[in-house]
């Protein structure tokens, strides 16, 4: 997909975030490098940790069908300032696409790019466990 599309569909996610408690819809759009997609949007949750952002969401789904190598993100809030992922779905991205890269976009359409490993250096990672 184009970086067009990928921003496009980031916008539609928005509209399925189920956020009742923040009012704060926020859209991703995940592409893996053989090129498919999963898309994401955020879900919370009356009992507010249980709820997810929209990152960990596309993620996830990626993950649940197989597929792990992810090429960038992209994800939007309807904010006037870009808006970063959280640290919890910076880790959780980590996991398996430390240079991912992440593409924030605001209500306006305006983006910046960042690599992962900029958002979260000195990231913990599985070789702390072996
Ligand atoms: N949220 C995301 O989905 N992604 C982010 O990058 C920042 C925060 C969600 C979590 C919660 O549903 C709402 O935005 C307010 O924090």
């Amino acid at each position: 997909m184009t970086i067009e599309e990928l921003k496009q569909l980031a916008r539609q996610m928005q509209e399925r975030a189920y956020c009742p408690y923040s009012h704060f819809p926020v859209g991703a759009v995940l592409e893996c490098t053989d090129g498919s997609v999963y898309t994401g949007c955020n879900i919370e949750n009356s009992s507010y940790p249980a709820g997810s952002c929209a990152e960990r969401v596309a993620v996830s789904k990626a993950v649940s069908e197989g597929n792990t190598s992810f090429r960038r993100i992209v994800i939007v809030a309807n904010t006037d300032d870009i808006c970063v992922p959280c640290g919890m779905c910076r880790q959780f991205m980590q996991e398996f696409s430390p240079n991912l890269e992440v593409i924030c976009m605001n209500a306006k359409g305006e983006t910046k790019a960042y690599f992962l490993s900029e958002l979260l250096p000195y990231q913990f990672d599985g070789s702390c466990l072996r």
